[in-house]
C-alpha cells in the first residue's frame, strides 16, 4: 500500500477542562485535497496547529511519509514541508507585501537583505497564482482579500508539501474562490498534500477528493464527499438534519428609522436608501464594491463628504463610533480580530463592553447580574467555552464571532449593522444566527446585513441595495431579490437594458 504523506494516529488534546481532540486519526496521501469539516469548536484548526508545530498533542503520534516524526514547533513543520495558513490572518500590517511573503526567510547575500530581489520574487509568486498585487505596498492597506492572497504566497514561498488552508475562502469573492481552485488543482497535480477547512460544503463537494468530519474532537466520518452527499456530511457534523435554513421571520415592518441620502465618502457615491423598524435590509455586491465602505460611514469610521444620514428623522452626525453607539447604532464588523472583539480580554469583558449601561445602576455595574446577563448570551447564542471568564482568543474563530455579535443584545439599539455576519460559521450555528436577527427585528431595529452569499442576502432580507464599484446600482424588492437580478447589478449591467 501507498505511504501517506501526513499520517495522525490515535491523537487527543486538551485545554484545562476542555477536550478538543480524542483519538483523532487522520490521513491524507500525497497529491490529494482533503477537506476536514466539523462544527465551530469542533476540533478542525486544533488538529492543524498540533500538525504544524504550533500546539503539542497530548497524546498520540504523527507519521511524516511514513516516519514517525515530533514536531514541536512551527520551524520544524516547516522543515518537514508543511505550511499552514491560518484562520486568523498572521500579516504583519505595518511593513511591505513582500517582506510579509519572505518574513521568515529574506533573500540575503553575505547578510544583506537584497531588496530589489525581494520585491521581483514577491511579484513573481504573486503572478504565478493569477493576481496583481504591488509587492511594494504596506501589507495593511491591502483588503482583506488580498491580505489573504498575501498569505497563500507566504505559504508557498516555502517548498509546501504539506498545504493547510484554514477557511481561506471567507473573505475572497467567487471569482476569487475560483482562481484559488485553479491554484490548489497546480499544487495537486505537483503531488502536494492539501488540508482544506471550510464551512462552506458546495466548495467540499468542488473541490475535495475527500473529507473528513469531526464533531465535538472525534472523527465522526470520512469518505468521499460526492458519494457521502451534504445532507449526511451535514449529519454526521452536527447530528441532525437542517430542514429550514432561513427560518421564516413574521414582523410587521414598522415606520422609517433610518435614511441614507445621495452619501459620497472618498470610497463610494450615489448611496441612497431607507430602513424601517423591523426590516432585514440587506447590502449586496463584490467584494471591494464598497459594501464595508458604506458601514463605516453610517457607524463614524470613514468621513462623510456629502450627503445626509438620518435616524429617526434626526440627521446624524457621527464622528466616531462611540458617538453611533451613543445615538444607537451597533455594528459586527467583518474583521472580527481589527475591530469586533479584543481578543485578549475575556467573554464576559468584550460582552460588557456595551452593554455596560444598561446592566449598571447608578453607575456601578453589579457583578451578579452581569454574570446572569452574560450567562445567559452565551447559552442562547450556543457560545462553545468553558466559562465566560476566558480570553476570547481561546475560543473556536466561529465562536469568537458570536461573541462580536453578543456585544450589541441588551443594548438599547435602534439600527444594527452586520458585516458578513456568518462568515465562518457553520451550518448549525448559522441558522441560529438567522434566529437571533431575526428576534433583533422582532424588537423593532432596524437591520442592515452585508453579505457575499447571494443566497443568504435572498433568505433573509426584505430588500436590498445592490453595490457595484463604489456606487449604488440599484435597490431589489423582495419579488425581484435572486441570484440573477443580484449577479446582473453586481456586475455593472444596467437595470432596464442590461441583458447582454
Ligand atoms: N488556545 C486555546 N486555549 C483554550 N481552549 C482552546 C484553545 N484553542 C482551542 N480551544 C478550544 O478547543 C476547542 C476546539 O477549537 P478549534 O479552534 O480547534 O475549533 P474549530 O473546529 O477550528 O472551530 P471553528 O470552525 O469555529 O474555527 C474549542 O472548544 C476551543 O474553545
Ligand atoms: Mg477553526
Amino acid at each position: 500500500m501507498a505511504v501517506h504523506r501526513i499520517e495522525m494516529n490515535n491523537v487527543s488534546k486538551s485545554f484545562g477542562g476542555v477536550q478538543a481532540l480524542k483519538n483523532v486519526t487522520f490521513k491524507v496521501s500525497p497529491g490529494e485535497i482533503m477537506a476536514l469539516v466539523g462544527e465551530n469548536g469542533a476540533g478542525k484548526s486544533t488538529l492543524m496547529k498540533i500538525l504544524a508545530g504550533a500546539y503539542t498533542k497530548d497524546k498520540g503520534e504523527i507519521l511524516v511519509d511514513g516516519k514517525v516524526v515530533e514536531i514541536n514547533n512551527p520551524q520544524k513543520g516547516r522543515r518537514l514541508g508543511i505550511n499552514i495558513i491560518y484562520q486568523e490572518l498572521t500579516i504583519v500590517p505595518d511593513i511591505t507585501v513582500a517582506e510579509n511573503i519572505f518574513l521568515s526567510n529574506l533573500p540575503a547575500h553575505n547578510g544583506i537583505i537584497q531588496w530589489s530581489k525581494l520585491n521581483q520574487k514577491a511579484e513573481e509568486l504573486i503572478q504565478s497564482i493569477g493576481f496583481n498585487i504591488n509587492p511594494k505596498i504596506i501589507a495593511g492597506n491591502l483588503s482583506v482579500a488580498h491580505q489573504q492572497i498575501v498569505e497563500i504566497c507566504k505559504a508557498l514561498s516555502h517548498d509546501a508539501r504539506i498545504l493547510i488552508l484554514d477557511e481561506p475562502t471567507a473573505v475572497l469573492a467567487p471569482s476569487e474562490v475560483k482562481i484559488l481552485f485553479k491554484v490548489l488543482k497546480n499544487l495537486k497535480e505537483k503531488e502536494v498534500s492539501i488540508i482544506y477547512i471550510s464551512h462552506r460544503l458546495e466548495e467540499v463537494l468542488e473541490i475535495a477528493d475527500r473529507v473528513t468530519v469531526l464533531k465535538d474532537g472525534e472523527v465522526t466520518g470520512t469518505g468521499i464527499p460526492k458519494e457521502m452527499g451534504k445532507d449526511n456530511i451535514i449529519n454526521l457534523m452536527i447530528g441532525r438534519e437542517i430542514t429550514d435554513m432561513y427560518p421564516k421571520r413574521d414582523v410587521e415592518t414598522g415606520k422609517e428609522i433610518f435614511k441614507i441620502e445621495k452619501l459620497k465618502t472618498d470610497k463610494v457615491e450615489n448611496v441612497s436608501f431607507t430602513v424601517r423598524a423591523g426590516e432585514v435590509f440587506g447590502i449586496a455586491g463584490l467584494v471591494g464594491s464598497g459594501r464595508t465602505e458604506i458601514a463605516k460611514a453610517i457607524f463614524g469610521v470613514d468621513p462623510v463628504q456629502t450627503g445626509i444620514i438620518y435616524l429617526k428623522n434626526q440627521p446624524l452626525k457621527n464622528k466616531s463610533p462611540k458617538e453611533a453607539v451613543s445615538k444607537g447604532i451597533g455594528m459586527v464588523p467583518e474583521n472580527r480580530k481589527e475591530e469586533g472583539v479584543i481578543l485578549d480580554m475575556t467573554v464576559r469583558e468584550n460582552i460588557t463592553m456595551t452593554t455596560l449601561k444598561s446592566i449598571s445602576q447608578l453607575g456601578f455595574i453589579k457583578n451578579r447580574t452581569e454574570s446572569s446577563f452574560c450567562q445567559q448570551l452565551v447559552e442562547k447564542l450556543r457560545i462553545k467555552t468553558g466559562s465566560i471568564d476566558v480570553p476570547v482568543n481561546n475560543l473556536s474563530g466561529g465562536n469568537q464571532q458570536k461573541v462580536a455579535l453578543a456585544k450589541w443584545f441588551g443594548t438599547n439599539l435602534k439600527l444594527i449593522i452586520l458585516d458578513e455576519p456568518t462568515r465562518g460559521i457553520d451550518v448549525g450555528a448559522k441558522v441560529e444566527i438567522y434566529k437571533l436577527i431575526n428576534e433583533l427585528s422582532r424588537q423593532g431595529l432596524g437591520v442592515i446585513m452585508i453579505s457575499s452569499e447571494m443566497t443568504e442576502i435572498i433568505g433573509m432580507c426584505d430588500r436590498a441595495a445592490v453595490m457595484h464599484r463604489g456606487k449604488m446600482a440599484g435597490i431589489l424588492e423582495k419579488d425581484d431579490l435572486n441570484e440573477e437580478n443580484i449577479m446582473r447589478l453586481a456586475a455593472g449591467e444596467d437595470k432596464n437594458n442590461g441583458k447582454k
